[in-house]
This record gives C-alpha cells, structure tokens and sequence, in this order.
C-alpha cells in the first residue's frame, strides 16, 4: 500500500515509517521538521532511497494538495502535533495551530477531492480526561480535556469526526495511550530519566508521581495503525490501550532498576497545573480486529534504554542548557 505519513519523522511518526518499510510498504513523509522532528530519525531510509520526504507544513494547502496529488497515497496517517502538555501549559498557541488549525486545512484538502485516500487521524487518550474513580473509557465517552494540549486534541478529533458526518470524508480516528520506545525527544518523561539516571543527576516526579498511565510500546500502536488502515472502518474512532497501567513513580523506579541507579535520584517537584490523575481507556473494539500488544513492558522498557544508551549522538545535541535543572517548566517561565 501507499502511505503518506505526515509528522513522519516525529516520534512515532518515525517508527510507524521503519515498520511500513520493513512490511514492503511504500512511504512518503510530510513533516515540518519542528523542534521535535529530526531527519535524523529517517535518515537511514532516506540515504537508502527507501521512501520519500516532504519538508513543509501541514497548514500550508497549497504544498500538501500537490504532495497528495503527485504521491497518489492510499491512507494518509496524520501524527503531526505539538505534544507536549508543558509546552502547552507555557504557551498554547502552537497547539492551537497545529492540532486545530492545520488538521482543519488538512481536512479541506480532502474534502476538495473527488476520491480522497482514506485519513488516520491521531488524537489521544487524553481527550477523555482524568478517569481517576471511573470505569476506562470507551470510544463514544464523552471528551473531558484538562490541559490546552488535551483540549486542541480534543477539537482536531471532533472536526474529523464531523467531516465524516457531514460530508463522509473517509476518517478514521486513533486515540492512543502513552507510547514508549526509541526516537523520542528528551523531553518526555521515559527518555528524561533514562538520561538523567544514566548521569547521575536528579530525577524530578511531579506531585510525587502517583499519576496513573497506560503505556504502550511504540511498534505495537505501529502494527494497529496498519492493521486500521486495512480492517478499520471509516468513520470509527479506536482507542488503543496498553492494558498496562503504571504509576509515574513506578515507571521510573523500572528503570532506575533495569539501569542499576539508585531510587535516591528521585526528587518530588510541585505538581503540574491541571494535571489528570489517570487515563484509562477500554480497548475491546481494536482487540475485535485481532491486536493486542505484544511487547512485555519490561521488555519494551529494557529494549527502550538500551537503545538510548547505544545512540547518544541522537540525543546529546537536544539537551539544553537547564536540561538537568529539576525546576518545574512553567516556574522558570514565569520566573
Ligand atoms: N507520544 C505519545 O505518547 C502520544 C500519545 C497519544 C497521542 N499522541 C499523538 O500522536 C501524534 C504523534 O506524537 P509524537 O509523540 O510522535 O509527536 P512528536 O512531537 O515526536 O512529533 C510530532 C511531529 O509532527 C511534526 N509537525 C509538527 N507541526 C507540524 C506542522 N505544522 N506541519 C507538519 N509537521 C508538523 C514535527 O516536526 C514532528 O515530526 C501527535 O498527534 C500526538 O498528539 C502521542
């Protein structure tokens, strides 16, 4: 099949494309390259003429028609984002663009199709809000978002939904929990503490690190993105679940273990604003199509620090200044 990734060399963006490749999938990637996008999670695709690459951005029509147009893809997923929730606490614009606006131009640009491919939009686990004290979610729970990252989240998901509605633009939206695994900016929780575990440094947990998550290794929301783009049916959203739920505190612990670090590196910082105690979400409807995840969590998470500690040249150069400063983002903002 043909496959135009957009947010490509994101996260699981980059992940999703080694796997289409690997299962003789043709690829092309539309990415921005922002801060999180690095073409050096491609590179070794791109080098190798493996697939094709796109530098723009998802806002702009004009680029995306003719890359549409000139690629001719069958599905095109969309995990193009600003994901940070404490970006999004510090400044919320970005995501108000690119999670809102852009999925909106996105969407007009199939709309003018006479045959549009079929869109894989992502959206998250988030959407739902704080489960804490309630069942899992299914996928026709009503959006409760907390954070302005989970509400822009929530606004891309319900103009697709409302695309289908209206005009049967074929959509189908996934809503994934926490993925974990290699290519992730180190930012994000997993990589922070490998990296900080791995120099010694202080590990801070926010509000003592009792926040509950879903983790999911990243390959596996891979094979359910592909398997969607052949099983799933248009107009369906398809929460996919871990079933692996873990405290903040146990996640690092994990690690501090597997590294062999000290918990003593564990410092309790004040809490995020807003932040949700869990997300939890039921997973019955992708299950019906025959996934589950096959990757053990500590499998994954040994799998996860291994690869960091071998690709240091990844991620050495995204350190900043105040990487290692255990200050709550938005206190240094405000400060
Ligand atoms: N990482 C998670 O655990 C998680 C969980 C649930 C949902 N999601 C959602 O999945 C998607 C992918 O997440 P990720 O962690 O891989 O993200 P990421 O931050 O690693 O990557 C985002 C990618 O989008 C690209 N991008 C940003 N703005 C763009 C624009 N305007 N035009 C084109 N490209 C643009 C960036 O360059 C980058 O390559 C996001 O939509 C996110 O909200 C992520």
């Amino acid at each position: 099949m043909r496959f135009m990734v957009i947010g490509g060399a994101g996260f699981m963006g980059s992940n999703l494309v080694h796997r289409l490749v690997r299962e003789g999938h043709r690829v092309l990637v539309y990415d921005k390259l922002t801060y999180a996008g690095r073409i050096e999670n491609i590179k070794d695709l791109l080098d190798r003429n493996l697939i094709g690459f796109v530098r723009a951005d998802l806002c702009d029509e004009e680029r995306l028609r003719e890359a549409i147009k000139s690629f001719s893809p069958d599905v095109i997923v969309n995990l193009s984002g600003e994901t940070h929730v404490d970006r999004s606490i510090n400044e919320p614009a970005p995501f108000i663009r690119t999670n809102i606006n852009c999925v909106f131009h996105l969407l007009e640009v199939l709309r003018g199709m006479e045959e549009p491919p079929l869109l894989i939009h992502t959206s998250t686990d988030e959407v739902y809000g704080d489960r804490w004290g309630l069942p899992p979610a299914g996928e026709d729970e009503c959006f409760r978002p907390s954070s302005p990252y989970s509400a822009s989240k929530a606004a891309g998901d319900l103009l697709c939904q409302a695309y289908w509605r209206t005009y049967r633009l074929p959509v189908i939206i996934v809503r994934p929990c926490n993925n974990y695994g290699p290519y992730q900016h180190p930012e994000k929780l997993i990589p922070k503490t490998i990296i900080r575990a791995l120099h010694g440094k202080p590990i801070p947990l926010y509000g003592g690190g009792w926040q509950v998550r879903d983790w999911v290794f990243v390959d596996d929301f891979a094979e359910a993105v592909e398997l969607l783009a052949v099983k799933g049916r248009p107009g369906e959203a398809y929460n996919i679940p871990g079933f692996n739920e873990r405290t903040n505190r146990e996640v690092v612990e994990d690690i501090l273990m597997l590294m062999g670090k000290p918990l003593s590196l564990i410092v309790e910082v004040e809490d995020r604003p807003g932040h949700d105690r869990r997300y939890a979400m039921r997973g019955d409807k992708i299950r019906s199509l025959g996934w589950k995840p096959k990757t053990p969590w500590l499998e994954g998470l040994r799998k996860t620090i291994n690869w960091y500690l071998s690709n240091e040249w990844w991620w050495r150069p995204l350190l900043t200044d105040h990487y290692f400063s255990v200050e709550t983002p938005w206190r240094r903002e405000r400060a």
